[in-house]
């Protein structure tokens, strides 16, 4: 019986999950990340992409480390406004982090033959 590659796939993911002790879940997932991003309204002051926007600095391509970021979200008294524990978990804060770590670098414009006449 001819059986396709997903099986094998599936089976070493839980075992590494397994033998990591759960250490997939306690780096936050990106997935998850990307949807704490938009519902707790991150969006609005640094954009879809964590580009940067209006009101807020880039947070990705390389972001802070998780420590800080999580410093920094609960404690600012700056133009950013602190959020609790009760409201963004730490756990909702991992995922984002994981999110921000998983977007990709701008492509470098000396690559882009148009932008090199
Ligand atoms: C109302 C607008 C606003 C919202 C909403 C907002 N931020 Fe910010 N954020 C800012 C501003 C403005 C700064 C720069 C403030 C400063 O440096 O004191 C900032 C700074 C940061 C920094 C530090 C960046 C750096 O390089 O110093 C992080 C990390 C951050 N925000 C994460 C988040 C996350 C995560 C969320 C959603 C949970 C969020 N922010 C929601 C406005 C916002």
């Amino acid at each position: 019986m001819m059986i396709g590659r997903w099986p094998f796939i599936v089976l070493f993911a839980l075992a590494a999950n397994a033998v990591g002790g759960g250490a997939l879940a306690a780096d936050g997932s990106a997935e998850k990340g990307k949807i704490a991003y938009v519902k707790h309204g991150c969006w609005q002051c640094h954009g879809f992409a964590a580009q940067g926007g209006i009101a807020g600095p880039k947070l990705a391509p390389d972001p802070m480390p998780l420590v800080a970021l999580t410093s920094f979200v609960r404690n600012t008294r700056g133009a950013m406004p602190p959020y609790q524990d009760a409201i963004l978990s730490n756990a909702d804060l991992a995922d984002i982090h994981a999110w921000l770590a998983s977007l990709p670098k701008a492509t470098d414009f000396r690559s882009i033959p148009l932008l090199n006449p």
